[in-house]
């Protein structure tokens, strides 16, 4: 205790606290952080300055480290001030890169009074707010999928990670019941789409399954999963006695945005009484959409689905779902007493307690910025945003196809692009070589703060992409990325 403590009276605090929890210095910095941050967002959106403030990483650690430890301070506005300078800015119309969105403004405030109040859920009591919204967020997913509410369930996590590991967990405990206190039989395997998302292989690791358990279901031309084959393949894990936790689709695959036929997908599994999961973490967002909802037919025939609301549903991360069709599985994923928290005396309202069914005991309240836009615009926002950012990216695959120098390596079926920068010069190079100039190009273009896209390998070979995930890039944005990559190769060639 310091000295400063012992000498006070109940009416006093210490300095330090009296002045972190004054009401008053809250209402300044929120008047001071509202400017920053709108006039920040306003030239940001209107395409000022860089997309990346591209720094070495370790010269920002110092700088950050530098100022926690300033003896002078800093003033708020410094600190946010610097922190804007220093970001991604994936509001600027040039960041077409990682599936991560330029999110709807506005969602934020509503993450910030879950913050600002400190709402976090393990149990109903600690966020009654927060966990209404977020019941009331997954029956409106749950609806979007052709689910009744009634008789289905699920959570929101931190993450698609998180939560394609949270389903498969379920998956693993009701396909074997005795694997949460005896771990997990030799004979167990899990059958993935060959392209899934990293966090499927790494769920097996984490799970006690190990990653070379993980089977993959080989894909069709257009990199999606062939029910045929997958049909092959689990008539031969039986024969071989093996016994298939879940098959892993994808709707849609991480590298090119392939959506897998969920409804001959949904006819295997049945027809082998297997646990189909559903990573939508990218796709499920089109279910908003009438136009594209179509590419997820069968999705209703799932066990388990995640969905990422911080992908294209445009709200800042972390929101991710997890949906189980049978409410019966809400609770399989995690199977432990913990009395100080869940009152068996009142079951009604443990109903209502997300730590039983979350890794998560303390949680942030995921759901206030996909409940806030829902609320204030209706769901044609997130129709829009799709219809729009599909369309987006259909132009740009049809400059692409149009351009000598450009190949287009798939036609897209969302907002995902793939494709090779291959100027008549290089038409005769090897694959290396070709493979070189994606890599260079795309560092030199992101290091320039024109534009931010990322790098792909595709069958062994570097490629470059995008995802349009930013409604306001606009077609003028494409088609000057088509050249700022011929620029980027002539200024960096040897
Ligand atoms: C298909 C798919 N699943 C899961 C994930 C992981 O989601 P998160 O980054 O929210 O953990 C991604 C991320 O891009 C993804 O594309």
């Amino acid at each position: 205790m310091s000295d400063e403590t012992d000498q006070l009276t109940d009416q006093e605090l210490p300095s330090l606290i009296q002045a972190a929890y004054a009401p008053d210095t809250f209402q300044d910095l929120s008047a001071t952080w509202a400017t920053q941050l709108s006039e920040h967002m306003s030239a940001i959106m209107s395409g000022e300055g860089r997309v990346l403030n591209w720094s070495d990483p370790k010269e920002l650690v110092d700088a950050a480290s530098g100022m926690m430890h300033s003896p002078a301070g800093h003033s708020f506005s410094e600190l946010i001030e610097t922190a804007l300078a220093s970001g991604q800015n994936l509001h600027h119309p040039r960041y077409i890169g990682h599936q991560v969105p330029a999110s709807i403004p506005s969602a934020a405030l509503f993450d910030a009074t879950g913050t600002v109040t400190n709402q976090p859920m393990a149990i109903c009591e600690m966020g009654p707010w927060g966990t209404a919204v977020e019941r009331a967020v997954l029956r409106a997913l749950q609806k979007k999928i052709g689910w009744n509410p009634e008789t289905c369930a699920g959570l929101l996590t931190s993450g698609g990670s998180l939560a394609n590991m949270t389903a498969l967990l379920t998956a693993r405990n009701v396909c074997f019941p005795e694997a949460w206190q005896q771990g997990v039989p030799d004979h167990a395997v899990i059958v993935a789409q060959a392209d899934a998302h990293y966090c499927v292989t790494r769920s097996a690791g984490i799970l006690g399954i190990g990653t070379q358990r993980i089977v993959a279901a080989p894909l069709d031309d257009r990199r999606r999963m062939n029910p045929q084959q997958l049909d092959g393949i689990l008539c031969k894990l039986k024969a071989d006695g093996k016994k298939v936790i879940a098959v892993a689709a994808a709707a849609c695959a991480t590298p090119i945005g392939a959506f897998d036929p969920l409804d001959d997908i949904a006819n295997v599994c049945e027809k082998h009484d297997v646990w189909l999961h559903v990573d939508a973490a990218h796709g499920g967002g089109t279910l908003m959409s009438s136009t594209h909802r179509t590419l997820l037919n069968g999705i209703e025939r799932a066990d388990s689905i995640v969905w990422d609301a911080h992908k294209m549903m445009f709200v800042p991360a972390l929101c991710a779902a997890v949906l189980y069709r049978n409410k019966e599985h809400r609770y399989a994923a995690f199977q432990q007493d913990a009395p100080y928290l869940f009152d068996p005396s009142s079951p009604g309202l443990a109903e209502f307690d997300s730590g039983i069914s979350t890794v998560e005991c303390t949680k942030r309240t995921l759901g206030f910025g996909l409940w806030g836009m829902w609320s204030m615009y209706g769901e044609e926002l997130f129709e829009q945003l799709i219809d729009h950012t599909f369309a987006l990216t259909a132009f740009f695959h049809r400059q692409l196809t149009e351009a000598a120098d450009f190949q287009p390596l798939h036609s897209p079926q969302c907002n995902i692009q793939v494709f090779r920068f291959v100027p008549e010069s290089m038409a005769a190079a090897s694959n290396e070589d070709i493979s070189a100039l994606q890599l260079r190009v795309r560092r030199a273009l992101i290091e320039s703060g024109d534009y931010y896209i990322v790098q792909t390998k595709l069958d062994g070979q570097a490629a470059l992409r995008v995802t349009i995930i930013n409604p306001l890039t606009t077609r003028t944005d494409l088609i000057e990325l088509l050249n700022a990559i011929r620029r980027m190769a002539d200024q960096t060639a040897d």
